[in-house]
């Protein structure tokens, strides 16, 4: 039996009218993409959708179960660096909105080739095809990690300058870089959207959150990068994803809008205390680790373009770690599978090199 059909979101069903008729969703089986499509194809009279994603490790067409039978999705496998299978697809649509992308700054650090070809040419492909057919819209899922560290209490700004640090964060500035030079040479509406770190159901489990939600359910150690105390803001994804329908319906082509929950951004160790409270699990599972290298120290938004739209972040904190924690915990039989033989394989690569600074 196939999964229910999501619950409808006001906001999409508000927007849907709004949009492009005919999107081209790349990455669309991942965590973020997944959930816009989920989300707008429960809104009445929504756009038609094709998801083009290529499934790589992190792509799982089970997070597009419960739209799989919708009369207006279509779902096709493939890369988006192939021009033949982009150029095809992108001539039945009217807008492109790209979440395809190499995402996890650890990998990006043991492999970063496969970010720049992705992340870098692949928006290039995309941006050509987007030329060719005269799309109305085209939109460039980007980060907040373009602008790199900054110190408090600042918070950054769409027109600051960009400054990465890692091969991820510089391969999606690559890719921002493609979009304005086809705005400004060739006029294609580029909107850009530049979120923060996103939380949520179906997300593979080697971010923080995912990751030690899964660790502590199964009583295994998280692994803390250095003293913890690096901070991020940490956005719930259903917020990502109306933010995405906001600048997708309302944005002006040309401009960046931040994407971000706002509040004080939140430290590693007060994620793993909060994980540890919510699955009941004790505090000797923290285990600090060497530090990733390059790591930014702190990100922060200012999203006072993205409000002017109507944007505003529903969920809290708090309540959204919650509702994640319980969802991991009811969908065993999503996660499990996945943190197995392929995963290992990154999980010893990546941690195992890593000398316990204290337990
Ligand atoms: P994800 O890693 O969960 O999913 C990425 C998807 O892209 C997968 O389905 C994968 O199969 C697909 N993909 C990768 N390479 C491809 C290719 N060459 N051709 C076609 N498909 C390909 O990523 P996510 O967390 O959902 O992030 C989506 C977007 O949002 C990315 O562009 C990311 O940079 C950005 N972003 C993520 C976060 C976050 O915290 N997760 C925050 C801000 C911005
Ligand atoms: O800010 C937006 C970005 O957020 C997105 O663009 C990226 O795609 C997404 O991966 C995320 O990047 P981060 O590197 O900030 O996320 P990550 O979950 O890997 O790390 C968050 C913080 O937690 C960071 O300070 C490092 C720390 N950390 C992470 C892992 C995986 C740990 O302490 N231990 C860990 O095992």
């Amino acid at each position: 039996m196939p999964p229910p059909a999501p619950t409808p979101d006001p906001t999409m069903a508000q927007l849907a009218p709004a949009l492009p008729r005919r999107l081209l969703v790349t990455g669309g089986a991942g965590f973020i993409g997944s959930a816009f499509v989920r989300s707008l194809l429960a809104a009445p009279d929504p756009p038609q959708v094709t998801v083009l994603d290529k499934l790589t490790y992190a792509g799982n067409p089970a997070n597009l179960a419960p739209v799989a039978e919708h009369p207006r999705y279509r779902f096709v496998r493939g890369d988006i660096c192939e021009v033949a299978v982009v150029t095809a697809l992108a001539g039945e649509a009217d807008c492109i909105v790209n979440f395809a992308a190499e995402t996890h700054v650890d990998r990006s650090i043991l492999e970063p080739g496969g970010f720049i070809q992705t992340d870098v040419f692949g928006t290039w492909v995309l941006l050509e095809a987007a030329r060719q057919h005269g799309h109305r819209r085209f939109l460039q899922v980007s980060t907040d990690e373009v602008y790199g560290d900054i110190a408090a209490p600042a918070r950054s700004t769409e027109d600051d300058p960009l400054r990465p640090r890692s091969p991820y964060s510089a391969s999606k500035v690559g890719g921002e870089m493609q979009c304005w030079a086809y705005h400004e040479t060739f006029g294609v509406p580029v909107l850009v959207t530049r979120g923060s770190n996103t939380y949520g159901p179906y997300q593979y489990p080697e971010k923080i959150v995912p990751l030690f939600i899964t660790n502590a359910l199964d009583d295994r150690p998280l692994p803390i990068y250095g003293d913890g105390d690096a901070v991020r803001d940490y956005l719930h994804v259903d917020d990502h994803a109306r933010g995405i329908a906001h600048v997708l319906a309302q944005g002006e082509p040309g401009r960046a809008y931040n994407l971000g929950q706002g509040d004080q951004p939140i430290d590693g160790l007060t994620v793993a205390r909060t994980v540890l409270g919510l699955t009941g699990r004790p505090p000797e599972l923290i285990q600090h680790v060497a530090d990733r290298p390059g790591h930014d120290r702190r990100y922060a938004l200012d999203t006072a373009r993205a409000q002017a739209l109507g944007w505003h972040p529903q969920t809290q904190f708090a309540a959204g770690m919650a509702a994640t924690v319980a969802w991991y915990r009811e969908h065993r039989p999503w996660w499990e599978p996945i943190k197995s033989g392929a995963f290992w394989d990154f999980y010893q690569r990546n941690y195992r090199p890593r000398p316990l600074a204290s337990a």
